[in-house]
């Protein structure tokens, strides 16, 4: 057994359950958790029994979603919260200016010297619907550059699917620890108390919080039954716990703003927990991509690693997509994205490499967001290769991860992102160079 910077006690290395919304158990001190029952009179070790619920309790089976936790306290002990001034965070976008159609493109943030933990650096790009009416998501980066110290943190809003860039962070929840590095993702359900720790020097990311249904495996339809992000490569936390008291500090977003309490312990005291409400995290480099063995470009849908269902079939309020290295061969197609408007708006950002479409302007750490009905598609530069290129030929697009956050209502970029100086005034000079080439003579 060894102990991370947390203090929580660990086997050696980081265990993990695998599979995706299972019912997991899982006990850090043996025979806690209760058999044959939820909340016995008693709990073994003088813990408490404590339900957290992620879905209505009448949810149908399919979607209900809640765990059961063992405590040594439960989590109504702290003090009053009062709010944090904090106007970075945004979790209401009717309150945001103007939405512009226009294509926008982010450099991005700078990791500066200051030190400011991951919850102090995150800072809202976009959005959609409200954290109030739980429909929509927050857009949010983060660029950190120390640990949370003696501090806690979780989002009654919504679960937050963490995309890191640069830089590994260790997720220490009430339901155990998650190591996640570039090219994974990590997801902390709402209500769940958590606390990031740097191995590196620095981290910086996307956050997309999720105000509506929860995120879940797309079906396959035609595809079949493996493919895509295949459920056994997702990977929850073993109980890991820390019984630690002392001066320490309790962040709530609530409400689309930041509360804080203090709190005299700390509340990863979780011994023993059940059920298939937890964190999880899931390598994007097992994602199996799907794709045409003939002619065209499919439609981006067959990159779609997660969706948080909405009450309309085959409508998603989000999807989380990725553009992963992949091999291109097909017969008279243009390979590249091809030039689109599409109803749904889309916010991308970039892991790692170049993304095919635009090799130059979009970078790791970068972000772009094409709303609904703004066209765009390759530049000049691109569609001019990509129009001559032997497309017969097996081409690795190679070194590269973009991922895309998509919804069908329009995304509204803040304040923020319309002042910063992040935003590339010039984005739209790369579709400029897009020549006429329409042959009047019908002799091309
Ligand atoms: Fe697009």
């Amino acid at each position: 057994m060894s102990e991370n910077r947390h203090g929580l006690t660990l086997a050696a290395g980081l265990p993990y359950q695998t599979g995706f919304g299972n019912e997991f158990a899982t006990e850090a001190l043996p025979n806690v958790l209760p058999v044959g029952r939820n909340s016995p009179q008693k709990v073994k070790r003088g813990l408490y029994a404590e339900q957290l619920s992620g879905t209505a309790f009448t949810a149908p089976r399919a979607h209900n979603r809640r765990s059961w936790l063992y405590r040594v306290r439960p989590a109504a002990v702290h003090r009053p919260f009062e709010p944090i001034e904090n106007n970075r965070l945004v979790g209401d976008f009717s309150t945001v200016p103007k939405t512009p159609p226009n294509q926008l493109r982010w450099d991005p943030p700078p990791l500066g010297i200051e030190p400011v933990d991951f919850v102090d650096s995150l800072v809202t790009m976009a959005g959609n619907g409200s954290s109030d009416s739980m429909s929509g998501c927050a857009i949010h980066l983060y660029a950190a550059t120390q640990s949370m110290k003696d501090r806690f943190f979780y989002s009654a809003d919504g679960e937050l699917l963490i995309v890191p860039q640069e830089g590994r962070l260790t997720l220490a929840t009430e339901l155990g620890v998650l190591d996640v590095e570039p090219f994974e993702i990590a997801v902390v359900p709402r209500g769940v108390r958590f606390a990031v720790t740097l191995p590196d020097r620095s981290a910086r990311g996307y956050v997309c919080e999720n105000f509506g249904a929860l995120l879940d495996l797309p079906d396959l339809g035609p595809i079949g039954s493996n493919g895509l992000a295949n459920p056994r490569d997702f990977l929850t936390p073993v109980a890991a716990f820390e019984d630690r008291e002392g001066d320490f500090e309790l962040v709530a977003k609530f409400g689309g703003h930041l509360w804080r309490a203090d709190i005299d312990h700390s509340p990863l005291d979780v011994v023993a927990w059940h059920g298939n409400y937890a964190p999880y995290k899931y390598d994007l480099r097992h994602f199996n991509t799907i794709g045409s063995i003939s002619f065209d470009h499919p439609d981006p849908s067959i990159f779609l690693v997660l969706q948080s269902p909405s009450d309309t079939e085959g409508v998603h309020s989000l999807d989380f997509v990725i553009f992963p290295p992949r091999w291109l061969v097909a017969e008279d197609t243009f390979r590249p994205p091809w030039f689109h408007r599409n109803v749904a708006s889309e916010f991308m950002g970039l892991i790692h490499g170049a993304y095919d479409a635009k090799e130059e302007g979009f970078v790791p750490g970068g972000a772009s967001l094409h709303n609904c009905m703004s066209g765009h598609g390759p530049d000049a530069e691109t569609f001019e290769k990509a129009s001559n290129s032997d497309t017969t030929k097996p081409h690795k697009v190679d070194d590269t991860m973009a991922f895309m956050f998509e919804t069908p209502r329009v995304i509204r970029p803040t304040e923020f992102a319309l002042k910063t100086s992040q935003l590339q005034a010039e984005y739209f000079e790369c579709w400029q160079g897009l020549k006429n080439n329409f042959a009047k003579e019908n002799n091309a």
